[in-house]
């Protein structure tokens, strides 16, 4: 949600920016702005509602804007509409209109957060004579950093610190002093930033794959900590303004990963990513076919005394929940909770004894989340984060951390880091198991060797995606569609969807296939499709009978099975089979077509797949 650059260094600062927030386009934006300096000159500001394509034709793809100093935008409105007038950056200055062209402005600066007392502040700084022009919250903070500056004659950095300790809410700034010519000032709390180092350059980020392409070299500036950067030069400060050091990280992404490396979308080659971020994440976790957990900290004493598990995520992260409470209630016999990070945060849930929350995130950085974790905390439990991205809020603040390895992820409905998740939680679920005596040795090792085969057959599943592109033609025009299963593929039948309705706009509903009966069995129709799971043999007779119960309603059925399940086709209109494997783990490979399925009908439905409306993928507001 909203993206921030900069750059300061020897080269024209505005098609560097551009370039950088054409990388964050997938958090998801409805305008985008970009304040570029020259030397001593005043900054030139920029703005354009809609695609990034719209700034880049105003601007010469940043041609005309001169300078080697700036800061970019991409906005993701939440105070004031999508417009010229709202989009950033911000100015100091008492000017009319939207705050564009070249702006007699102390302060210039860009935002990606909310601030909550905006309004009490705003009502300040009316008093004291600062008119304002866009409806946001941060042209509020950019004055009051300017009101601070001036009032107290101080620095870029004191005024920013002062500005922290009055603001509440979240920020990732970045802003530009008019007597500072080539520096850029930020500051962060709980929205993501980074700042990435070069011989005579600088760079700042929201997220890793802006700033790639010319450095590798970053700084995770902490919660609460303010930073200079000029070419070469990056400095931190405490909120009493001290000057404060941070690790320099080099991030070992292979750049390509952020490129659509000639797949049409994101998406598509993320899907195609899966057996590679499984597989990843299996070896990190598993060496010489025993499990190590060494890297997250948690050590054997820790899970023997657990008493219970809570599972704490939002959206496709909260599915992965819900398929790891089938397989650790099975396999370790502990009681599980899964939890939606938005209502857990708010609930005075009980932690008795022991208990391990796991919050799992893709980004580490949603909003929910990283606030179920803090509470978790509170309460005393231990926490577990499982998290993609290197060095985010959620896995800097977590007790342990174990990251999956499915590289960069730009399509905003998740795959891969789905995928990577879900072999993660297998494998502690396996861990869990065996050090508590709820499976043998021989167990252990028949698990062990299962899960090492995933990769290869979600590569066998991918093979069939043409059937899933044939199918998805027929379905272009359903105006519902209802995925059912019990168990582990009810959990699965959330996962497709959610990504079915999230890329292609269609209305559809997850349910426990048991649960029909109980009133959604009257939106059946004619031709109402329904999409049964059927991977777990126990229950797989019931939900066939449940699909057939919506047949003879009208309903057209497709199923997803494992091979050999062949009897199903007297039932189901389209089959799709997946290779047999231990079943606790099934759901790596049904959750494939389920993701193909959506893939392509938002392809044939010609919607934007990796960008879907109103969706942001990284959502670090509540
Ligand atoms: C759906 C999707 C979202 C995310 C959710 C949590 O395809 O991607 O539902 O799973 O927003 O995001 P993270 O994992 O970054 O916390």
């Amino acid at each position: 949600m909203c993206g921030i650059v900069g750059y300061t260094g020897g080269h024209q600062a505005a098609p560097i920016l551009l370039d950088g927030l054409s990388r964050l386009e997938y958090r998801g934006y409805d305008s985008a702005g970009l304040a570029v300096r020259n030397g001593e000159s005043l900054a030139e500001v920029v703005k354009a509602t809609g695609k990034l394509y719209h700034l880049a034709d105003k601007t010469d793809q940043g041609r005309s804007l001169i300078g080697t100093c700036g800061i970019g935008h991409t906005r993701w409105a939440t105070h004031g509409d999508p417009s010229v007038t709202n989009a950033h950056p911000h100015v100091s200055g008492n000017c009319t209109g939207s705050g564009s062209g070249a702006v007699e402005s102390d302060v210039v600066g860009v935002h990606n957060g909310i601030i909550e007392n905006f309004a009490e502040l705003k009502e300040k700084l009316l008093h004291h004579g600062y008119q304002f022009y866009s409806d946001t919250d941060t042209e509020v903070v950019v004055k009051l950093v300017d009101y601070y500056y001036k009032k107290y004659k101080i620095g870029p950095i004191d005024a920013i610190t002062r500005t922290m300790v009055r603001v509440r809410g979240s920020y990732a700034l970045a802003l530009m002093f008019r007597d500072y010519p080539g520096e850029i000032f930020a500051a962060r709390k709980d929205s993501p930033l980074i700042i990435g180092t070069a011989d005579e350059a600088a760079y700042l980020a929201s997220d890793v794959p802006a700033i790639l392409k010319y450095t590798r070299q970053v700084y995770y500036i902490d919660n609460l900590q303010a930073a200079r950067i000029a070419p070469g030069s990056v400095k931190f400060y405490d909120l009493n303004g001290d000057e404060v050091s941070l690790p320099l990280t080099e991030i070992t992404w292979d750049a390509a990963a952020a490129e659509k490396g000639g797949y049409e979308h994101f998406m598509l080659k993320e899907i195609h990513e899966q057996p590679t971020a499984v597989r990843d994440t299996l070896n990190s976790l598993v060496k010489d076919g025993q499990i190590d957990l060494s890297a997250t900290g948690l050590t054997d004493d820790v899970i023997g005394s657990l008493t219970q598990v809570d599972i704490v995520a939002c959206g496709s992260a909260w599915h992965v929940g819900m398929a790891a409470q089938y397989v650790i209630e099975d396999l370790v016999k502990l009681p599980v909770r899964v939890e939606l990070a938005s209502e857990f945060r708010y609930r005075s849930i009980p932690m008795p004894g022991n208990t391990l929350v796991i919050v799992i995130s893709q980004s580490g950085e949603t909003a929910d989340s990283l606030a179920a974790l803090r509470v978790a905390k509170e309460r005393g439990a231990t926490t577990l984060a499982v998290v993609n991205v290197v060095g985010s809020t959620i896995a800097r603040e977590a007790d342990h951390v174990l990251y999956t390895l499915a590289g960069p992820e730009i399509a905003v409905a998740t795959t891969k880091a789905y995928s990577a998740q879900l072999a993660a939680l297998d494998v502690l679920a396996v861990q869990m198991a065996f050090l508590r005596g709820t499976v043998s040795g021989d167990q252990y090792t028949h698990l062990l060797e299962e899960l090492a085969t995933i990769p290869d057959k979600i590569r066998r599943v991918l093979e069939d995606k043409e059937r899933l592109q044939w199918f998805s033609s027929k379905i272009v025009n359903a105006h519902d569609i209802f995925f059912i299963g019990r168990g582990l593929d009810y959990a699965i039948s959330l996962e497709g969807s959610l990504k079915m309705k999230e890329i292609s706009y269609i209305h559809s509903e997850a349910y426990a296939a048991g649960e029909l009966k109980h009133g959604t069995i009257s939106l059946i129709e004619n031709n109402t499709l329904v999409i049964g799971v059927l991977t777990q043999s126990q229950l797989f007779e019931k939900t066939v009978s449940n699909m057939v119960e919506c047949k003879s309603r009208g309903a057209y059925l497709m199923g997803i099975t494992t091979n050999g399940n062949f009897a199903v086709e007297d039932s189901v209109n389209f089959t799709v089979y997946v290779p047999r494997t231990d079943e606790h783990f099934v759901s790596s490979l049904a959750v494939i077509p389920l993701q193909l399925l959506a893939y392509y009908t938002s392809v044939n439905r010609g919607l934007d797949v990796d960008k879907p409306r109103n969706l942001a993928k990284s959502v670090t507001v509540e």
